[in-house]
């Protein structure tokens, strides 16, 4: 099967890349990381993507904390389309994109968050859900339109929140699940199986052999 050939913007530890790396390296998901892009010159994404022998490439973003500025957002975009990107996937990529990224890549933006979105869009979700009192929490991978963390959803898994849980246990176990979910859900998208009506995703069923182990299948 061709490659899905994805980029990945990610700011941080790099290690849903990681994941996205290992399962497309391995041959689990026919998906082809094209290149990796960070807003911050020393984040360890890069290090792990130079060190899988994929391109990697620091972009400034600009004055702004929260956003990229135009002209990087434009150089953002190029250096996707460049590489003949198809799908943009962000990985712990914490700036928000504006409109013309949006409409060059429109409906090929992914995002992972963790949490059951709509619960805890923003910012720190794992520690919203602490504090909130949840029993039940989780990841979400879905397609990026203008708002945040809002976009239909692709796949999502639950994770219990335990009594004695802190921020940084929770998130461990919040991680474990980002990593099985986020190749998942790229490989539905390889394989051309995500239908996208209005707010729902349809996952229509495999032709052949899925990718796997099918107990490893989340919830679709
Ligand atoms: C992940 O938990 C990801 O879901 C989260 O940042 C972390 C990045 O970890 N993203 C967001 O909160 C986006 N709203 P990683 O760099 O190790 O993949």
């Amino acid at each position: 099967m061709k490659k899905l050939r994805v980029g990945v913007l990610a700011s941080g530890n790099g290690s849903n890349l990681q994941a996205i790396i290992d399962a497309s390296l391995s041959g689990d998901i026919d998906v082809e990381v094209a290149v990796v892009i960070s807003d911050v010159e020393n984040a360890r994404a890069l290090e792990r993507a130079r060190k899988a022998g994929v391109p990697a490439i620091y972009i400034a973003p600009g004055p702004r904390r929260t956003r990229l500025s135009p002209e990087a957002e434009k150089e953002y975009a190029r250096a996707l389309e460049e590489r003949d990107v198809e799908i943009v996937a962000l990985a712990g990529f914490m700036r928000v994109l504006h409109d013309d990224f949006l409409c060059r890549f429109n409906g090929r933006i992914v995002n992972i968050h963790p949490s059951l979105l709509p619960s805890f869009p923003g910012l720190d979700a794992q520690r919203q859900a602490l504090e909130y009192g949840v029993k039940w929490t989780g990841a979400t991978v879905h397609f990026v339109d203008a708002g945040v963390d809002r976009g239909p959803i692709i796949v999502q898994a639950a994770v219990p929140v335990l009594p004695d849980d802190s921020r940084d246990t929770l998130a461990a176990r919040v991680l474990e699940e980002e990593h099985r979910i986020y190749p998942l859900a790229l490989q539905y998208i390889a394989e051309g199986r995500v239908r996208v009506e209005g707010r729902r995703t349809c996952i229509e069923p495999a032709e052949g052999p899925v990718f796997g182990n099918t107990d490893r299948r989340g919830p679709s």
